[in-house]
């Protein structure tokens, strides 16, 4: 397993920041996602420094989908940065949060009215744009907003399927060779209401070629200067979306930042040639800036070994609290983390307690030969881990624990089974 710099081992265990995962796991059961703090915010520190221009105005927004709650909105609100939020519901921890309204962005492909009322009533900072229908709703309102457009720019990057967000079926966003973009900048131009201070585009996730996201910035700029001229835009605004890919497993890089400032330098040259109007460049990772940062304790419980010789090891979690190997074939890497200096001697599949094959988390793993009661610690769970947790089978979600300067906290409560119960009537 890759270690990051958080990790460290200490008389056999694993110590996450300083903290040893057999403590974590006495005081705050399993399964345990445990969070990073000071991780995020060194990545917040370093994204900042790599995405910054002397011209061009930068701003790096939190895609808050990847982990959502009030601890994290906070903490991305004290190292500076904007929020993306994508439903009523991260609107309504941000507020929680007290998250400045006018650093939020609100997306969505299919926001209700109920949604876009709430944004607007709040005064979140720009909506987000994703289909015409959704602009005449906002245009018929009378008030005015400030918006983005999200542009599908037509780029396959490589990754899965299910998380490409650009090619021409997606269900993200308009292309700018549909008539639906005519017809919407032309409802932009004419309206009173309307301020479309610029476009948005996001291709996908877990995309480590820098030259797919020189390629989408290209495609972005090159239509701007067409739809500039042809609509008289006055286009300020370029939002580049997320996606950049991260170690999860290994053959994965790990990402080097210096590619934004490329990015940066190479958008700032095109501007600058065609006398673009765009004053403000922006990124919104989600995965950059938490996956690394968080890692799951479980306790292992039985193991079995199958007529064919497969060598299951049982964890009290599972695809409840980590949906991504079942959904899209994600890999992930683990440790024993009580037996960090025994050899990995055991060809094991990790699989989860749920009542689906299709339950596993790791499929064929070295690990020191384990027994009941042993921990298993899988890596860099912080992003889409938490935030897309379940309840099958009615199994309660675990707690999340955050340690930032020394200190461990509790940031969301491990669910009970009254809590599962809770809505039941
Ligand atoms: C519009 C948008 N922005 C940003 C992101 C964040 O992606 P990632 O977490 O891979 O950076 C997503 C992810 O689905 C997205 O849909």
């Amino acid at each position: 397993m890759k270690f990051f710099s958080n990790m460290s081992i200490e008389n056999e265990t694993l110590q996450l920041n300083n903290h040893s995962i057999t403590d974590l796991a006495s005081t705050y059961g399993t399964p345990l996602y445990v969070i990073d703090g000071d991780y995020i915010k060194d990545q917040c520190k370093k994204l900042k420094h790599s995405f910054k221009h002397k011209t061009l105005e930068t701003e790096i927004l939190y895609a808050s989908k990847a982990f959502s709650s009030k601890a994290i909105y906070s903490l991305v609100e004290e190292m500076d940065l904007a929020l993306d939020v994508v439903s009523g519901g991260e609107l309504h921890t941000a507020k929680a949060s007290n998250f400045p309204m006018e650093r939020i962005y609100f997306h969505g492909n299919n926001k209700s009215i109920k949604e876009i009322d709430m944004a607007l009533n709040a005064g979140v900072h720009r909506i987000v744009v994703d289909n015409l229908m959704e602009l005449e709703y906002i245009n018929s309102l009378n008030q005015h907003v400030n918006i983005l457009i999200r542009i599908n720019p037509g780029i396959e990057a490589h990754t899965h399927e299910y998380i490409q967000t650009a090619n021409d079926d997606s269900k993200f966003g308009i292309s700018f060779e549909s008539y639906d973009l005519n017809k919407a900048i032309q409802c932009c131009v004419d309206s009173k209401y309307i301020n479309l201070k610029g476009f948005h585009c996001h291709i996908g996730s877990q995309i480590h070629e820098a030259s797919s996201f020189e390629k989408a910035a290209a495609v972005m700029l090159d239509q701007i200067k067409l739809l500039e001229h042809k609509y008289q835009l006055n286009v300020t605004e370029l939002n580049l979306g997320g996606g950049f890919g991260v170690y999860y497993s290994k053959d994965q890089p790990i990402t080097d930042f210096g590619f934004l400032t490329d990015l940066l330098n190479q958008c700032y040259g095109y501007i600058s040639k065609h006398n673009l109007k765009i004053k403000k460049m922006m990124i919104e990772p989600g995965r950059l800036l938490v996956a690394n940062a968080g890692s799951t304790i479980y306790e292992i419980g039985f193991t079995k070994t199958t007529l064919s010789g497969k060598n299951y090891l049982f964890v009290d979690g599972g695809m409840t609290d980590n949906i991504r190997p079942a959904l899209y074939q994600a890999e992930y890497e683990a440790c024993v983390g009580n037996k960090m200096t025994q050899p990995s001697q055991t060809l094991y599949t990790v699989a989860g307690k749920c009542c689906e094959s299709g339950d596993v988390l790791i499929k064929d793993i070295l690990l020191p030969t384990v027994k009941k009661g042993d921990f298993l610690v899988v890596a860099s769970t912080g992003a889409y881990n938490y935030s897309m947790a379940s309840h099958y089978n009615r199994i309660p979600k675990p707690a999340v624990v955050m340690i930032e300067n020394q200190t461990a906290r509790t940031v969301i409560k491990r669910e009970t089974y009254d809590d599962l119960i809770r809505f039941d009537c």
